[in-house]
């Protein structure tokens, strides 16, 4: 299907190194142990021509990555001219490389000093992100799809762990509880509304695609557990697929799937098969989170931004992929809108507070940061190409 994209994804803070302006930096050196400091990352910052041109030789041909707040605006209302040209730089690079790029404007990662001054709860939050948005339209020219924030209900859970890091005073005590806690619907509003504020200016000032990535869940309910699931649908998706219905584009992102039961989402039982991550092989998830996608803001276009697994065999990365491969042309046969799929990840990268979990198409040396392509990479590009063990479905083209 001519149009289709084909790619592989990064984040900014996963994998540039260095970000020393940001929250996530002084989580990491406050966490006493807890999480290892992404330091150096892959050093991407100086990289990223390499990682890009080994994306295009492989036969993809788009390239999602992040641009970081921390470094265009370090101060608040400061902006750095410098920081600006250098992702100017890598979307030019990327344009350069016939490679199209999706840029996302939040992945993550603050400015210190956003959080410092109450973060997204703070008055003043919308009103500056609005003013970061606004100026990252200065080098998106040329720039077909934005990401505004990535995975919005992830964020939450995020938030409400740094701000037990940063504060340890206030968030002591109590039993650690058994299960993750339901996104919280307040910050999810709130998520919801610079994400609106960020659309508004980003039509008005680029010709992009504007939509954001939604951590889709592929959920599903115990019998007589139906108030429950949709309770956590609910919070974990559809309150940001609400928002998705005026949208360009939804972006999907699917690893796996859980059961809902009385008490909520299940954590993943512990089986050999689980991933390095600790989650349920289950590739069939994708093709329910497209489906789940489609169900919730009807015939708004979708693109996959992330799907992958975390493993260190690249076998079985492979074969992941292939069956999630098989869910999703499933689903655009029976009529679905996908634009493209984009993997998770390029690189084997910083996995927010632990660089165990490998999600790469190619793996890194952090000492020497060279680059070593696993077969995974040459695997997906020759479906790019229209020459690997899958075909686009033809109802799509
Ligand atoms: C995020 C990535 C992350 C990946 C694997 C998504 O939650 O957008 O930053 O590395 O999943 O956990």
């Amino acid at each position: 299907m001519a149009g289709f994209l084909w790619g592989a994804a990064t984040a900014a803070h996963q994998v540039e190194g260095g970000n020393t302006a940001s929250d996530w930096w002084a989580v990491e050196q406050g966490a006493n142990g807890m999480l290892e400091p992404s330091g150096d990352g892959l050093d991407s910052y100086h990289r990223y021509p390499e990682d890009m041109r080994l994306l295009a030789e492989a036969g993809l041909d788009t390239y999602r990555f992040s641009i970081e707040w921390a470094r265009i605006e370090p101060e608040p209302g400061v902006f750095s001219a410098d920081e600006l040209a250098h992702y100017r730089g890598m979307i030019d690079e990327a344009l350069r490389l016939g490679l199209t790029p999706v840029v996302t404007l939040h992945h993550f990662t603050h400015p210190l000093w956003f959080v410092r001054a109450g973060g997204w709860r703070a008055e003043g939050a919308i009103d500056a992100f609005r003013r970061y948005v606004d100026k990252t339209c200065e080098i998106l020219e040329g720039v077909e799809w934005v990401c505004t924030i990535n995975e919005p209900a992830v964020l939450t859970l995020m938030i409400r762990m740094h701000e037990a890091f940063l504060n340890p005073a206030q968030h002591l005590g109590g039993p650690r509880p058994s299960r993750l806690p339901l996104p919280d619907l307040d910050m999810g509003r709130r998520l919801g509304e610079a994400h609106v504020a960020a659309r508004k200016i980003l039509r008005a000032r680029t010709d992009a695609k504007i939509g954001w990535t939604i951590a889709m869940q592929a959920l599903t309910p115990t019998p007589g557990n139906e108030d429950t699931y949709r309770a956590a649908k609910y919070a974990w998706e559809d309150i940001y697929l609400e928002h998705s219905r005026d949208d360009d584009f939804i972006g999907v992102q699917s690893y796996t799937s859980q059961l809902v039961d009385a008490e909520g989402v299940v954590p993943h039982p512990p089986s050999p098969d689980n991933t390095l991550t600790g989650w349920a092989y289950r590739p069939d998830a994708l093709g329910m989170a497209v489906r789940d996608a489609a169900a919730a803001a009807p015939g708004v276009p979708i693109l996959i931004t992330e799907n992958g697994i975390a493993t260190d065999d690249d076998d079985r990365r492979i074969a992941y992929t292939a069956a999630a491969l098989d869910g999703l042309f499933a689903a655009m046969a029976d009529g679905i809108d996908v634009r493209g799929y984009l993997h998770w990840s390029l690189l084997d990268n910083y996995e927010w507070g632990h660089w165990g979990p490998t999600f790469g198409l190619i793996a890194v040396d952090r000492a020497t940061f060279a680059r070593a392509p696993k077969p995974s990479l040459a695997w997906l590009g020759s479906i790019a190409r229209g020459t690997g063990s899958h075909r686009l479905p033809s109802t799509s083209a």
